[in-house]
């Protein structure tokens, strides 16, 4: 096959990718952006396996079966409170194929697929080489602790030593003395080749585990623009267009979703990087008085009520809840209630957690109102049911200046004329800071698991 329709068939796929991101930016067309996104994927791959000069088919088959088998039975089996560990070790995969492509256009044999040439490998190759071994490698081994520290089989907190930042800027100093060696004088066996592949995960390892438990929804997104840019880095080592286009597009995705994500919490990606949030400070003890209600004693205050606003969190995800709160709302609608759902963009354990969740629900798009709206209008809402939500709802991070999550913009239930929270006892969230706002004047905690609490709200509504 000749260059030009294959990079016809690759501008196709760019295109395809550029529209379905876009579309993934409005809930209702999301599922659509997807679909688009795929098609393009499968025009770029099999135009790639139509235009190289592929040696054998046989692996490459076998690999695709491996690797289609493993992405359906995650997609089918892993429980929607795990997927961020699933995009954790996603972006790793990314890391270490980005790692795999780049070594391979070191070794003449990969000479039909990279730009590697009689005469040896030129410094611009040796570079980009060297990039994606250091960019995917440090994704790689840093979304391996990101995983570690989600599935808890870390420990989920910052983990800080003196020194620590002398320790990262001495590996960060080596690999770029070795790096330059091997850009002098590049081939396979060079041994700062394999310097800079065992600094660059070491790195990955020591970048990731100073960041504490409630940072990683930044880090992953930052892990996944890495990966983006290790893609596009082994794009230019094999010399493929559609690899650094759709390398550039992740890692431009991915820096835009870190910095959503950083302004969600009110910190520089520098503060979410190198402070070790939640090693030290945790925060005033609070104390109070705690306002116990039953469900039948809430059901009455939510018949009274004409404005409900629903806050899920963690918790909704973990009880499975987000069906029955459905029902709810549709109760307190029937009832001529106007009922909202406020979304806290780093609300669960992943970006768009709530939405997915709710989506999956079949709530209306149009009932999902974003931080800002919702605190704007929150002083005309006579109940807002939070549900297995804590940081997000955390008053102290507007209260409390010794608080580690003070500045972390909240959905300020607080201003609502009643707060119900619904959770199954007077435990932390993530970040692991007590919250004001169980012993507010105007808050009663409904405790139990948030879907049972939900099923006995139903039940009184319905009696
Ligand atoms: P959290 O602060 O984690 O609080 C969740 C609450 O849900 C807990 O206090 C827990 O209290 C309650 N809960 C757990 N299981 C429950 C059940 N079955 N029924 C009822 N309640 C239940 O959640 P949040 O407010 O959504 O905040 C998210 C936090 O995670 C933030 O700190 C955020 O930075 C961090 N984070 C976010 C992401 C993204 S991207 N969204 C990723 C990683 C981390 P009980 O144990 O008392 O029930």
């Amino acid at each position: 096959m000749s260059d030009l329709p294959v990079n016809l068939a690759y501008l196709a796929a760019a295109v395809l990718f550029v529209f379905g991101l876009k579309m993934l930016g409005s809930p209702s067309a999301a599922r659509r952006g997807n679909a688009l996104s795929a098609a393009g994927m499968l025009i770029a791959v099999v135009a790639t396996l139509l235009a190289r000069d592929i040696v054998a088919f046989h692996w490459i088959a076998v690999a695709a079966v491996a690797g289609a088998v493993v992405g359906a039975l995650a997609a089918r089996l892993v429980a929607m409170t795990a997927m961020p560990e699933m995009v954790a070790l996603f972006n790793g995969s990314g890391g270490i194929a980005s790692l795999l492509v780049g070594s391979a256009a070191l070794f003449p044999a990969t000479a039909g697929v990279s730009s590697v040439d009689a005469g040896g490998i030129s410094m611009f190759t040796a570079t980009t080489i060297l990039l994606s071994v250091l960019i995917g490698g440090v994704t790689f081994s840093g979304s391996i602790v990101a995983w570690g520290k989600l599935a808890a089989v870390l420990p989920s907190g910052a983990l800080v030593f003196a020194g620590q930042r002398l320790v990262n800027g001495g590996i960060f100093a080596a690999l770029l003395v070795c790096g330059v060696f091997f850009a002098l004088a590049p081939a396979p066996d060079s041994p700062y080749f394999i310097a800079v592949l065992v600094l660059a995960l070491a790195l990955g390892v020591m970048a990731a585990v100073p960041i504490g438990g409630a940072d990683m929804p930044v880090v992953i997104s930052l892990l996944n623009s890495y990966s983006g840019l290790a893609a596009c880095a082994a794009g230019f080592a094999i010399n493929n267009n559609i690899l650094i286009v759709s390398g550039s597009l992740v890692g431009a995705a991915g820096i835009i979703l870190t910095n959503i994500m950083c302004k969600a919490m009110n910190r520089s990606l520098v503060n979410v990087l190198f402070s070790g949030f939640g090693a030290a400070k945790s925060g005033a003890k609070v104390e109070g008085e705690v306002k116990p209600i039953s469900a039948d004693d809430a059901g009455l205050i939510l018949e009274a009520a004409s404005a409900v606003t629903f806050v899920p969190g963690y918790g909704m995800a973990v009880a499975q809840a987000q069906h029955v709160v459905h029902e709810l709302g549709e109760l307190l609608e029937e009832n001529g209630c106007e009922v909202t759902y406020a979304i806290h963009p780093v609300a669960g354990r992943m970006p768009g957690h709530m939405n997915v969740l709710l989506a999956e629900a079949n709530v209306p798009y149009d009932q999902l109102v974003e931080m800002d709206d919702i605190n704007r209008r929150m002083a005309n809402v006579d109940v807002a049911v939070v549900i297995g939500a804590n940081d997000v709802v955390n008053t102290a991070a507007r209260e409390d200046d010794s608080s580690p999550i003070y500045g972390m913009p909240t959905i300020n239930v607080d201003h609502a004329r009643t707060v119900f929270v619904l959770k199954r006892s007077m435990a932390s969230g993530f970040a692991g800071v007590d919250n004001p706002l169980f012993f507010g004047a105007n808050t009663r905690m409904l405790f139990g698991d948030a879907k049972a609490s939900i099923a006995a709200l139903i039940a009184s509504l319905k009696a």
